[in-house]
């Protein structure tokens, strides 16, 4: 759109312009100041809302786009015929989102033409949101911090009270005793659990090197810890790890929240009963740990949300961050946590991890 339009006779390659608009992958139209039409390029034929050039050429632009959509575009029309400025919005038709554009198309500094311009950004901003979902992961990081600082004392409280009962229980007879010992070693350990999460989750971005988890380990004391929970009641669980598994790239606490979170996930979706199976293998120096239910599964149209932060179907009890917190820590350590799709109905979940040399 150059300031001086060239003469058929000086241009020397006549016709490539409109050939150039129409190779653009964009689509677009030129009106007049009659706002009657003089451009209508191939992308602007296409699609639902296209119509072919030789129906709209000439024609006004009313006619063209209707009553509504004519009051709509008219203002910014005559904004850019006025002013000489491009005038730029975002609007969102169907499930896609356009960038539009209009541009003066200027001679001897008069605005004799108004290019109106539609780029899809649908996927760009797509893209943009997966930036700005990263983004609060990492304030999350941030918020563990802050959160990491305040937590120590509660933990180091509840290890005192565990301390205080199993001293307590000394005196009881053999079986609580012995029960209130149990208990004891179990909260201590959870509490040292909690203690090095929070650290380490401090640094999540920092990989450390050369940490290595037995997997059937992790798992076993995930499921002993996770069978107390009244949530598991009714859930049947199979685990078939084998025992001559490599061992996994990461640090076993990541690995033990990674299999919490997953199965507290799946206990949730079977709330009626049901059946959780943990298998694993070694493929290729990859470990993969299948985590299944026999609950309803993910529907289709929430798969590419459940990996999000914050995305929950349960906003009373949930906080959508499970599975965007466990897929953080194993992509950290170089491996993924995927859904799978699945032939029976079911959620179905997929961890992959590097497997290291030697077992830990
Ligand atoms: N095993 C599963 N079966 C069905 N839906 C699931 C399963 N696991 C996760 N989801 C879906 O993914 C969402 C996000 O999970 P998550 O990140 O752990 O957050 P939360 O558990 O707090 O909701 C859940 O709210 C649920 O809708
Ligand atoms: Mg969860």
């Amino acid at each position: 759109m150059g300031r001086t339009a060239l003469s058929p006779k000086d241009d020397p390659h006549p016709g490539l312009g409109a050939a150039v608009i129409d190779a653009l992958p964009i689509s677009l139209y030129v009106v007049d100041r009659k706002l009657k039409l003089v451009v209508w390029n191939s992308r602007r034929e296409q699609g639902p809302l296209g119509r072919p050039r030789h129906e709209v050429l000439g024609r006004h632009l009313r006619d063209i786009l209707g009553p509504r959509g004519f009051k709509a575009t008219l203002p910014t029309l005559k904004r850019v015929f006025e002013t000489g400025q491009i005038q730029e919005e975002t609007v969102e038709t169907g499930a896609r989102l356009f960038h539009l554009r209009r541009i003066p198309v200027k001679r001897d500094q008069t605005v004799t033409h108004v290019l109106c311009w539609f780029e899809d950004i649908t996927e760009q901003k797509a893209l943009e949101m997966r930036v700005i979902a990263s983004d609060r992961l990492a304030f999350l990081g941030q918020l563990v911090a802050g959160v990491a600082h305040e937590i120590s004392n509660p933990l180091a409280g509840i290890a005192g009270c565990a301390e205080a009962l199993a001293s307590i229980a000394m005196h009881a007879p053999g079986k609580t005793h012995r029960e209130a010992r149990e208990f004891r070693e179990l909260i201590r350990g959870e509490v040292a659990r909690c203690e090095r999460i929070v650290r380490s989750l401090l640094d999540t971005a920092r990989p450390s090197q050369g940490s290595s988890a037995d997997v059937a380990a992790v798992v076993a004391s995930a499921l002993r810890l996770l069978d107390r929970h009244p949530a598991f009641s009714r859930v049947r669980v199979i685990s078939r790890i084998p025992a001559d598994l490599p061992a996994a790239k990461i640090e076993p606490d990541f690995l033990k929240q990674v299999v919490t979170a997953l199965a507290a996930n799946a206990a949730r979706a079977m709330s009626g009963g049901g059946t959780l199976s943990l298998r694993a293998a070694c493929r290729n120096d990859e470990i993969h740990l299948d985590v299944l239910d026999t609950g309803p599964g993910v529907p289709p149209e929430l798969r590419s949300q459940i990996f999000k932060p914050y995305f929950t179907t349960n906003p009373e009890r949930g906080t959508g961050l499970g599975l965007a917190i466990a897929r953080s820590l194993v992509r950290g350590r170089g491996g993924d946590l995927a859904l799978r799709p699945r032939q029976r109905p079911g959620g179905s979940f997929r961890v992959t991890l590097k497997a290291g040399a030697n077992r830990p």
